[in-house]
């Protein structure tokens, strides 16, 4: 069987490494992929955002699936478009992906679906986005409507945080098109977490949980990225709020797509803050999450690959999967500098140590070779994770394959899962 995932960061290395232990030992071809992909796939040297050039070697290929990591080619189509070919993917269709490329497409549909999420109403003339604003006051979010790289979402504590952030979006046009439109949103309070959902257009199964840490250093202090460490299973997510979850975030949503028509095949992953034991939705994606993917998929027995084309089959079913209870923690190591500017090119040392601990894997995002060499290539550069039967455990041998592995300018969070173990020293 021959898979062609497509992506090269952290959550395909992890699609990949999974993909690649699955008991039918599939041939898996992965554009652009890392130096991670290059030991379990072929690297095929197309970007994932060249569409052309990627439904032109699927057709020339015929994989038996493929698999799309990031939002971008889905939200421009790929799907629809290898479709057309006979070909099978895994992933939503461009309108279906619209729940990730338009933040204004996103609320509406919870809006109709009677979704819980925040107030919010969204502008593209900046009077009326001014006047708005100051009939809710700070705190307050402002969202770019189209994707932005993780970076069009402000989080403001002040009227002046937000009235530059209409400024930098709606006015000097930071984000391009993908800010001609913004969303004004009530800012909600409370503990987040990762909930994603296989569906194949009937059927939901949720996975294990996760949470993912935003902000660039300990203490969620210093900017947003795109996630610097996760860890499944997020205890924020208790026994209880499971079946709201589902009722509340996944299936509402899925009867508003289907009522307007969209069939959702593929994950839907729902970033929702918790608190008091109310859900509410801060986003959906139309993708695994990144670096979520590289805390859950360790924690998955058995195979993926059947659940994947259950999702295109629509014959999904929750048997399919089988989780361990064992936690698992990744640690991203990023570039110096990041989510700013930062070089690249810097050899990376240790690799092989830290991949041989014990219950370490070493997945790249940012990472190239060079003449033989390991070296960075992007701001996340690797996601080091680990499990263990205990939490703790898991921790201390994800932060000890961290310490063997080198490059120059490397930054890391000290803390991840902290939430998670402050709950269980509160809870002894
Ligand atoms: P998003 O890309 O919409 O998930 O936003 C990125 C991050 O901004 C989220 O993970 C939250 O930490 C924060 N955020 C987004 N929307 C809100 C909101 N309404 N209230 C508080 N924080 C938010
Ligand atoms: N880790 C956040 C995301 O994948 O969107």
């Amino acid at each position: 069987m021959k898979i062609f995932i497509i992506g090269g960061g952290g959550r395909e290395h992890a699609l990949a490494w999974k993909i690649a232990n699955d008991s039918t030992q599939p041939e898996i071809f992965c554009a652009p992929g890392n130096a991670g992909t290059a030991d379990v796939a072929s690297n095929i040297a197309i970007g994932a955002e060249d569409i052309d050039g990627l439904v032109a070697w699927a057709v020339e290929n015929r994989p038996d699936l493929t698999v799309v990591g990031p939002e971008a080619p889905l939200c421009e189509g790929i799907t629809d478009r290898l479709n057309e070919a006979g070909l099978r993917v895994f992933g939503p269709s461009r309108a279906a992906a619209q729940i990730e490329g338009s933040k204004v497409f996103a609320n509406e549909l919870m809006q109709a679906a009677g979704v819980p999420t925040a107030t919010s109403e969204s502008f593209t003339d900046v009077g009326e986005a001014l006047q708005y604003l100051r009939t809710i006051g700070a705190p307050v979010v402002v969202k770019a409507d189209g994707l932005a790289a993780g970076k069009g979402v402000f989080v403001c504590d002040t009227l002046e945080q937000a009235e530059s952030a209409i400024e930098e979006t709606l006015v000097s046009r930071g984000f391009g098109d993908a800010g001609s439109r913004i969303v004004i949103e009530e800012f909600l309070r409370g503990e987040e977490a990762s909930i994603l959902a296989l569906i194949d257009g009937e059927h939901i199964v949720m996975l294990a949980s996760s949470q993912d840490h935003k902000r660039a250093r300990d203490n969620d202090e210093g900017p947003n990225t795109g996630g610097m460490g996760a860890y499944s299973p997020a205890p924020v997510v208790t026994d209880a709020l499971w079946p709201v979850i589902r009722e509340q975030v996944f299936e509402r949503l899925l009867t508003e797509f289907r009522n307007q028509g969209i069939v959702y095949r593929g994950v839907l992953y729902a970033g929702i803050m918790i608190e008091e034991g109310q859900v509410k939705v801060l986003e959906y994606n139309c993708r695994f999450g990144d670096p979520e993917a590289q805390a859950i998929f360790p924690r998955l027995k058995g195979d993926l690959l059947p659940a994947l084309n259950a999702c295109v089959d629509g014959n999904l079913d929750a048997s399919l999967l089988d989780w361990t209870e064992d936690p698992c923690v990744c640690i991203v190591m990023a570039s110096g500098g990041y989510p700013g500017s930062y070089d690249k090119g810097k050899t990376i040392d240790g690799l092989d140590l830290a991949n041989a601990m014990q219950d370490v894997i070493v997945f790249h995002a940012g990472t190239g070779e060079e003449e033989g060499r390991t070296v960075t290539s992007g701001g996340r550069v690797l996601g080091v994770s680990a499990c263990g039967p205990e939490l703790e455990t898991a921790l201390e041998r994800a932060y000890a394959a961290v310490s063997e592995i080198h490059f120059d300018g490397a930054q890391y969070r000290n803390d991840i899962a902290y939430r998670a173990m402050e709950r269980m020293k509160a809870s002894v």
